[in-house]
Parts: C-alpha cells; structure tokens; sequence
C-alpha cells in the first residue's frame, strides 16, 4: 500500500511547472495522496488546470490569501468537492521586488505589511478558515528559507518575514497539539523559481551550494516533495513545531573553503 493512500491534502501556491508546490504536489499524489489546488488568480488559472489533470484530476479552487472573502469561498468549495483534510502545503510568498535588494532600513511600511501579510499572516489566515476542515492526526507543512535566521543578503525583507512565518508554526503548533495537528516549516536550497528570481543577485546564490554544501548540488522540487511526503505520513506522527533543512546540508557549514 501506498503511504499516503487514503489521506487528502490540499497544496497552495501551484503557479506554474517549476513552483516548490508543484513538485510538491507531484510527490503527495505519487505516493497515493488524493490532492487539491489552490492557485491565486485568473493568470494562472490555465497552466494549473493542466498540472491538476497530469494529478489525476484534482480539484482546483482560487484562493487569494490576502482575502478573507476569498479564503473562506476556496474553504466552501473545498468542503463541497474535496471533503476533510490530512495536508496542507503552504507555498506562497510575495514581497517587492525593491524590497529584495539593497538596505533593509529602505524599506516602506507598505511593502513590510504587504511581504508579512502574504508571506506569513497567511498562514495563520488559511489555519483559522480551514480549522473545521482538518481531520484530527492532519499535518500542516510550511516553505521557509535559511534567510529567516542567518543573513542572506538581499533576502531582506523575505528573510524577516520569513522568521515570522518560522515562529508561526511553532505557535500553531502548540495551538493544535491537542487535535495531534502537526505544523512544522520545510527549508528549501535555493531553486530556480518565478519568485526566486525575484531575489537580488539569485543565480550567484545557486552558484555556491555545491561549491560548499556537504552534498555538492542544488536541491530540486522532487527532494522538497520527497520530505513533504514524510511529514504527510503517519510515519512523522510525532514530528512537529520545527524547522526541517532540505538544502544538501548548507546550513550546517560554518566556515566555505572552496578549491578555487
Ligand atoms: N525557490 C526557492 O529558492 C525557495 C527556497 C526556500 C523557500 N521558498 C519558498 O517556497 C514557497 C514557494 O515559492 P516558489 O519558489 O515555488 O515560487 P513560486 O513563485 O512558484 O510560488 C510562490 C507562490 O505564491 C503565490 N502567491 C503569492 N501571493 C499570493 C496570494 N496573495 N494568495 C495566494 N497565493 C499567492 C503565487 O501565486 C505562487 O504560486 C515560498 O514560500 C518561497 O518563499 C522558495
């Protein structure tokens, strides 16, 4: 038997073919997740319904995570068409793109509102509209980046929002311990994605991974699904409120000596 055969889980921020979520998805539904869609606007909407059929015809709902009319009509449809849930998959992040280079102390209070409200309120938000729609044991997994405690330059403002989002599924996971709901953050290697390319200078962070990490390669979406599988699982009954590297071991070093 597949391990996640029977269990129903819900992936937000499915853009497009290279997004964390899709591989994801592709992994959930690989080891026998039935797997649901949620996507943020009418620009994606085509090349999501194509990546939900590749998945065995998953149900696809818009969910704009900065609006509260918004989560609650993805949460009815989802009740309607999916039915409870053992997953959910946090995918989504936005910041400007001036807030993702340069000085921190540059700033604007828009932009930190904006960056905080999408990147890590929203996961308090979709907790609190889907709170009746989990079933008890579920597992509810969050994308994080070594930038939420360590300085990545120009991750900036992503890096502070990101810590928030850290400190969030701890505190979501006290809250839901006693229903044995799991909330933990999978950090992801940098992959070469529509909203990474929105980081200063990204490719050069891709460049030193396998120059330095223990593993000497980049991370794919397949290896962040991989690890998505198992906090999915029952096999991670007792894993949550923490922070789970997928990065080929970077955040381990402490001194880069490189060849060159
Ligand atoms: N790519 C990387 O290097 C990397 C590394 C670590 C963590 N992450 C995290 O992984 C997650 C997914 O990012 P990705 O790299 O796959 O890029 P992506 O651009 O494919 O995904 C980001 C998603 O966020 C969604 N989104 C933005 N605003 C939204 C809103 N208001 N409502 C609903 N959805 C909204 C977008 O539609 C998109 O689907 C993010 O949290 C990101 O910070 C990425």
């Amino acid at each position: 038997m597949k391990i996640l055969q029977g269990k129903r889980a819900l992936v937000t921020g499915v853009a497009n073919r290279w997004s964390i979520a899709t591989g994801i998805a592709r992994k959930l539904h690989e080891h026998g997740a039935s797997v649901a869609l949620a996507y943020q606007g009418e620009r994606v909407k085509g090349e999501v319904e194509k990546l939900a059929a590749d998945l065995g015809g998953a149900p696809v709902v818009e969910c704009d995570v900065s609006n509260d009319t918004s989560l609650a009509a993805a949460r009815d449809a989802l009740d309607a068409r999916f039915g409870k849930l053992d997953a959910l998959v946090h995918s989504i992040a936005y910041a400007n793109k001036e807030d993702l280079a340069g000085k921190v102390f540059d700033t604007s209070r828009g932009g930190f509102s904006l960056a905080l409200d999408v990147s890590s309120y929203s996961l308090i938000a979709l907790v609190n509209a889907l709170r009746h729609s989990f079933n008890d044991g579920a597992s509810i997994m969050a994308m994080t980046y070594l930038g939420a405690t360590q300085i990545v330059p120009n991750y900036n403002l992503m890096g502070i929002a990101k810590a928030a989002l850290e400190s969030t599924v701890r505190y979501l996971a006290f809250d839901l311990g006693d229903r044995g709901i799991r909330v933990n953050a999978i950090s992801a290697g940098p992959i070469k994605t529509a909203s990474a390319r929105q980081v200063g200078g990204f490719s050069r962070i891709l460049d030193v991974v396998p120059k330095v990490a223990p593993l000497h390669r980049n991370v794919t979406s397949d290896d962040i699904g991989n690890v998505a599988v198992f906090l999915a699982s029952d096999l991670a009954s007792a894993v949550t409120a923490d922070v789970h590297f997928v990065d080929s071991g970077y955040h381990a070093m402490g001194l880069f000596v490189t060849s060159d």
